[in-house]
Formats: structure tokens, sequence, C-alpha cells
């Protein structure tokens, strides 16, 4: 792969791909502080909830170098550097990666007593460098237990990017593709364009492209005939949040997608890891749904496409209920319903 999404350099850079740019454009944001990490999450310079979780744990790791700086006393650098894991946190509501990254990082701290600053500092990057390092083990792992539901010669539909750009690398639903691909099986992929941000039209298929994995770019709306004409054997995406009932919240329209998927009898998987299950949640009734600014609804790449003073709603993702969700492959095996049962057992519950 010739592109890397995201990196902490040797020098504490944190490096990221701009994908706001793609695929006009490929180049490179590099991040000094904690503030421009939080403010690339944010506004999607990265994205994708494995990636936002890894961007924090670097963020973080900025945070406490700087910290430490000027706060010599471990108890006043934990009560500092807790506000700002708080703020991090607060960079974007439905991933739960991105708590599940912070937790991680925060719990090492709490675990840290005893230690002088400079050392806390040195384990935070340790830190955040295994979960970057484990995102990628752990999509590969999915990908080997995932590629044996594709069969050869499948088209699969793909709905917004859940791929190497979307994570520390590899990709989760992509991922999959990928190691089917490796398996040396024929697929091809269909990339609907995941209106607004199009991460399907820009993303997915870039990164499909340059790994020589075919790809056709349709409209959102195409899929419900596709599927009708029998010309997509199987769907997987990737997912934002899983409630422990298998409820998935994902990128919005993915529902839509779901419910045409079983109409078809087409089979619909999420591929997701064990960070993006929170099993604090009954259903996905309770996972917090971001909504973003309606100018991202409004305007295409900066160009108006609605009339002035148009109200518009742009709700960023939706949940898909558990009866739709054939199977949700992970990186401990391939988990299928009744999903409160599975889902806790991969947890050893
Ligand atoms: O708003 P985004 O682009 O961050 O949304 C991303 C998605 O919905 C992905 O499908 C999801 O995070 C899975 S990524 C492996």
């Amino acid at each position: 792969m010739a592109f890397f999404t995201l990196r902490l350099t040797e020098s504490d850079v944190v490096e990221m791909i701009d994908q706001r740019k793609l695929p006009l454009e490929v180049s490179y944001v590099e991040l000094t502080n904690y503030k421009d990490v939080y403010d690339a999450i944010k506004n999607m310079i990265v994205r994708g909830a494995p990636a936002i979780g890894v961007s924090a744990a670097f963020g973080l790791y900025l945070a406490s170098k700087s910290l430490s700086q000027s706060v010599r006393d471990f108890d006043a650098f934990k009560s500092e550097f807790f506000k700002i894991c708080d703020f991090m946190f607060s960079a974007r509501p439905t991933a739960v990666n991105l708590g599940w990254a912070i937790e991680r990082i925060k719990s090492l701290v709490i675990k840290g007593n005893g230690k002088t600053v400079n050392e806390m500092v040195k384990d935070i990057r340790a830190e955040s460098l295994r979960i970057f390092k484990e995102d990628v083990e752990i999509n590969k792992n999915m990908g080997i237990y995932g590629a044996k539901l594709l069969k050869d010669g499948f088209r699969v539909l793909t709905h917004c990017n859940a791929g190497a750009l979307a994570t520390a690398g590899y990709g989760t639903a992509l991922g999959v593709i990928r190691a089917a691909v490796e398996n040396n099986k024929r697929i091809s992929v269909i990339s609907d364009e995941t209106r607004p941000f199009l991460q399907g039209a820009r993303l997915t298929t870039w990164e499909l492209m340059e790994d020589n994995i075919p790809v056709t770019l349709i409209a959102d709306n195409s899929a419900g005939l596709l599927m009708r004409k029998g010309k997509i054997d199987a769907v997987i995406v990737g997912a934002d949040r899983i409630a422990s009932n298998g409820d998935v919240a994902n990128k919005i329209g993915t529902y839509q997608v779901a419910v045409l998927a079983k109409e078809n009898n087409v089979p619909f998987y999420v591929a997701a890891p064990l960070s993006t299950m929170d099993l604090t949640l009954e259903s996905g009734d309770e996972i917090p749904v971001e909504e973003r600014d309606a100018s991202e609804v409004v305007n295409v790449f900066g160009k108006r496409i609605a009339p002035n003073g148009v109200k518009a709603l742009n709700y960023a993702f939706d949940i898909t209920p558990n009866k739709y969700v054939g199977a949700i492959i992970t990186e401990k095996g391939v988990l299928y319903p009744p999903y409160k049962k599975s889902i806790a057992e991969a947890f050893g519950k």
C-alpha cells in the first residue's frame, strides 16, 4: 500500500493523510499538539471508528508530553491530563472506539501512581503505539475469519469507507475483502457513494484502486435495483458502535442497505473489532447519533447545491436493528444471532 492513514513519527509528529482532500489531492497534515488532533477528528481529516481511537491515543500522548514540561507533580499531572481526556472524548460522539482508546490510556495513568511524570509520558507513548499496532493485527484476524464468508466470484456491496483509511491499516469490511482477494478469490466490490461526505465515492474507490481490487461506484439509490437484479452477492459494512444485543450504528444509509438486503435475500455482514462493541448498552436505541452541520448536505465540495435558506438535516449515523445482521465478523471469530449470547461469549462472559 503506497499510502498510510496515520502514524506517530520518531520526532513525535502525528502525520495523517488528509481525507477531506482525497482522491483529488493526496496530502498529509502534520500535527504537533493535541488540540490539532482534536480538530482533525472533529473536521474529519481522519475518520472511521478505529482510526479515530488511534488518533485520540496519539493526541493524548502529545498532550501528556507538553503537560510534563510544566507539571512535575504526578497528581496535578493526572488531574490536568484527565481534563484533556474529557476534551478529546467530546470530538465525536458515536464511534465508541474513541472512548475505548481514551479509557485505555486513562487506566494506564490510574495504575501509574508512584511513577514520575516523565516515566508516565513514556508509558503513554508506548501504549498509543500498541493501540496502533494491535489495530492492524486485529483487522488481519478479522480478515482471516471473514474471508470464509465470501465465495470466489462474489460481488460485494460496501457502504461508507471501512478500509485502511478508517483504521490504522488494512481495514475492517475492506480488510475482509482484502483477505479474500489474498486467498485468490475473485471478488469485485460495489461501492456506494455515501452522501453527504462521500466516503464511498472518494475513499473506498480510491483505496481499492490503489490495491488493484476491482470496484464499481454506484449512486446510493442504486443498491435496491442491483440487488433485485441479482447483481450483489453479499453486503459488508463496518460499524461505529454495536450494542450488546447486536444493533449496529454505522454511517447514515447503512440501515436502508440492510433492509434492502433482507428483502432481496442478500447476506448482510458487519465487520468490527471488539473495541467497537459497547456492552453497557442494551440496544441501539441508546447509541448517541452524531448530528453534523447542515452545510455538508447543502454543499458538495464547497459548492452550494440547494436553495439558500432551505432547512437540512444531517444525521451522520443510523442504527441497523440486529434482525437485519446476518453475522458480525470480529477478531475472535464470526458471531451469529442471538447476538446477546454470542457477543457476551466473545468477551468471555
Ligand atoms: O463519519 P465517518 O466517516 O467517521 O463514519 C465512518 C463509518 O461509518 C465507518 O463505516 C465505521 O467507522 C467503520 S470503520 C472501520
